[in-house]
């Protein structure tokens, strides 16, 4: 993959590296980091051959087709608010594409972009020493998933029959999470995006379960649950510090962390 100098007109990115293939993204950002590398470094590649996800999952990243790559940055906030960078990387993700190719995707708290209702984009943000990680991924010209992520992951491709620029799509997404992180880094909480994030949210106003990570995998990665056992509730939208708002038959509200528990539309 090839940039051009554009993209070092995001003040956010201050030194891009590409590799044709390497394991994960995330771990060579991490790798850079404890060497020191500069706030603003952006890893590329154009596969990976052990891309991960949240809670030890992998993340099918095939050549030429995806985008993998992995922000670190080194920003001067306390630990507890590192979760709330990944709810902004969705909404640049979101706001990327329905604001270049008016593809509307509605996010899925609190990591994952889902276009008619298949997932096209997985976030994995991992903080180490003093910086942090972003790690995006996201199905671009995929034309096929293997059989067992087929029928929950997809592709825009996929979705709209037509290829993207891999570079163009990322320069896009990093000139919306530019904006969206330097007025996080003043405000240090997410209130001035609430509404807009609860406009694409999935969840937003539905029935949800809510699923400790120790149950997901048994669950088969699906989205049909069938354990009437799990608990539901209503989802109220995200709080100002990216958890989310949720009402119990019984009227109590609770705020649900992501790093305990996910959600699935009920
Ligand atoms: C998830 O779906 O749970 C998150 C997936 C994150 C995938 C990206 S691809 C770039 C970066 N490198 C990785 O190994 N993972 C992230």
């Amino acid at each position: 993959m090839i940039f051009d100098s554009s993209i070092f007109e995001i003040p956010i990115i201050k030194n891009v590296i590409v590799y044709d293939e390497t394991d994960s993204t995330n771990n060579r950002a991490k790798e850079f980091g404890k060497n020191g590398c500069v706030d603003g470094t952006l890893i590329v590649s154009d596969c990976q051959t052990m891309g991960r996800g949240r809670i030890g999952r992998s993340f099918s990243s095939p050549a030429g087709e995806g985008i993998y790559m992995s922000l670190l940055l080194k920003p001067d906030i306390d630990e507890g608010l590192i979760s709330q960078v990944t709810l902004l990387s969705g909404l640049a993700i979101s706001r990327a594409l329905a604001n270049n190719y008016d593809i509307k995707a509605n996010i899925k708290w609190p990591n994952d972009l889902i276009l008619n209702g298949k997932k096209i984009t997985g976030i994995l943000t991992e903080k180490c020493d003093d910086f942090i990680v972003i790690g995006i991924g996201i199905n671009v010209n995929n034309k096929e998933f293997d059989e067992g992520i087929a029928d929950i992951a997809t592709s825009l491709y996929l979705e709209t029959g037509r290829e993207y620029e891999r570079e163009t799509l990322i320069t896009y997404i990093l000139k919306e999470f530019n904006s969206l992180y330097f007025t996080f880094l003043t405000e240090q909480n997410l209130k001035s995006i609430i509404e807009e994030y609860n406009s694409k949210l999935i969840s937003f106003n539905k029935d949800i379960y809510i699923i400790p990570h120790e149950l997901t995998d048994k669950l088969n990665n699906s989205y049909q649950i069938t354990d009437a056992s799990l608990p539901v509730c209503h989802c109220m939208g995200i709080a100002p510090d990216g958890s989310l708002i949720c009402r119990d038959s019984k009227g109590t509200l609770s705020q649900l962390n992501s790093g305990e528990i996910s959600v699935r539309n009920a």
